[in-house]
């Protein structure tokens, strides 16, 4: 692994140098003392991550992240800051994946570095990764935008009724969790509530960011690739029953619940990703599906590409948000993969997706039994659970 990094004080840098290659010896770093000598160092040979120190607002070294993510967007971006201001965090999280604390450890670092490129490594397909490292928000289905719009617009609009419109959007979840979760904020924690997040970020930052989004959208999905309003829809129904079934599990384990529901709303924005960037691949694999009745996730098996639960779970690792999000995103297809049998937000998510109702032609992913039984989840509870979300969904 290749990394960039960018620091006018060279003692500090060749000390980062140091110790990162004592944790990784086998990471090459490359220093540069300045923006020309970071691109000079950047053109040379394809790098990996790429680490600069943020300068005091207002040259706070933005337009040298933003040069980056133009010209290599599957790299991977990390900024170091002394600073941390409410006020550039709309416009830095543009252009950067990750923010630490100056000084910070190297092992912090070291560690953030390896998070990011083990999902990379197994994402790995070039034109993916660069949309995924390019991207500045997801596309947002149309019904919520509207909802939104109309909430915003109202001067006395507070937390509570923000965060309900918030809480019903993906894809602007999933960006208001990565701002909040970023260092800026200084919450200290991860956030996983979205009630939580509007309250630390205030009404009028999520305004700014809803309003810059409908100016820098990375990419467009088609209807014709994927109906948004119909994936956010099944979005919002596998986060709700992914809640309602850890509160039968796990009754006093409010946080957990928080993550399942979370996990639940996010665990298919790879899908969105995939549509945008490869609309006629991702068509196919929709058609197959719905011609041979069989889950998506089964034909992206078969066809052997990248699974759209990695690209997700590299999406929001590299947006920061929390890695127990991150794994269920990851493994909601395939909690197999997980280490040990117990119940989790992965579990939650794979049990939930498989019981959510759908169109007729789009089948539910099938259950890994050994796992749901393994986590402590019995065929009666199965029964029990299809039975009230079924009732449930056609009393809606
Ligand atoms: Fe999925
Ligand atoms: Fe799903």
């Amino acid at each position: 692994m290749r990394l960039v990094l960018v620091d006018n004080e060279h003692h500090i840098a060749e000390a980062h140098r140091r110790a990162l290659c004592t944790v990784r010896p086998e990471w090459k770093v490359v220093l540069a003392s300045s923006a020309e000598a970071a691109l000079r160092a950047l053109e040379a040979e394809p790098t990996d991550v790429f680490i600069a120190e943020l300068g005091k607002p207002p040259a706070d070294g933005a337009a040298l992240f933003e040069m980056v993510r133009d010209r290599w967007p599957a790299t991977v971006r990390i900024a170091l800051s002394e600073f941390a201001e409410k006020s550039v965090a709309v416009r830095l999280e543009r252009s950067v994946h990750r923010f630490l604390h100056k000084p910070c450890d190297t092992y912090m670092l070291a560690m953030l570095i390896e998070r990011s490129s083990t999902l990379r490594d197994i994402v790995s397909d070039p034109a993916v990764l660069a949309a995924i490292g390019g991207l500045q928000c997801i596309p947002r289905p149309p019904v919520t935008v509207q909802a939104l719009e109309k909430v915003l617009a109202d001067p006395d609009a507070g937390v509570i009724a923000v965060a309900a419109v918030v809480g019903r959007d993906a894809s602007l979840t999933a960006r208001i969790l990565r701002v909040v979760n970023s260092s800026f904020f200084g919450v200290g924690r991860q956030v996983t509530r979205v009630d939580a997040a509007v309250n630390f970020m205030g009404v009028s930052l999520v305004r700014a960011i809803t309003l810059a989004d409908g100016a820098t959208r990375s990419f467009t999905v088609t209807p014709d690739a994927l109906d948004l309003d119909e994936w956010n829809q099944h979005a919002v129904r596998v986060a709700a029953t992914a809640r309602d079934i850890t509160r039968a599990m796990c009754p006093n384990d409010r946080a957990l619940a928080d993550e399942a529901f979370l996990a639940g709303l996010l665990h298919d924005v790879g899908q969105v990703v995939l549509a945008g960037v490869a609309p006629s691949v991702w068509k196919e694999i929709e058609r197959q599906a719905t011609t041979e009745l069989l889950p998506v996730n089964e034909i992206e098996v078969r066809q052997g590409r990248v699974s759209h639960s990695l690209v997700g779970a590299y999406l929001l690792s590299l947006w920061g948000l929390p890695s127990s999000v991150v794994e269920a995103v990851a493994f909601h297809h395939t909690p197999e993969r997980l280490a040990g049998h117990m119940f989790d937000a992965a579990v939650a998510v794979h049990v939930a997706d498989a019981l959510t109702l759908r169109p007729q032609s789009r089948p539910a992913p099938a259950l890994h039994m050994e796992s749901v039984l393994g986590a402590g989840i019995t065929e009666e509870h199965l029964q029990a659970w299809r039975a009230r979300f079924n009732a449930f969904e056609n009393a809606a």
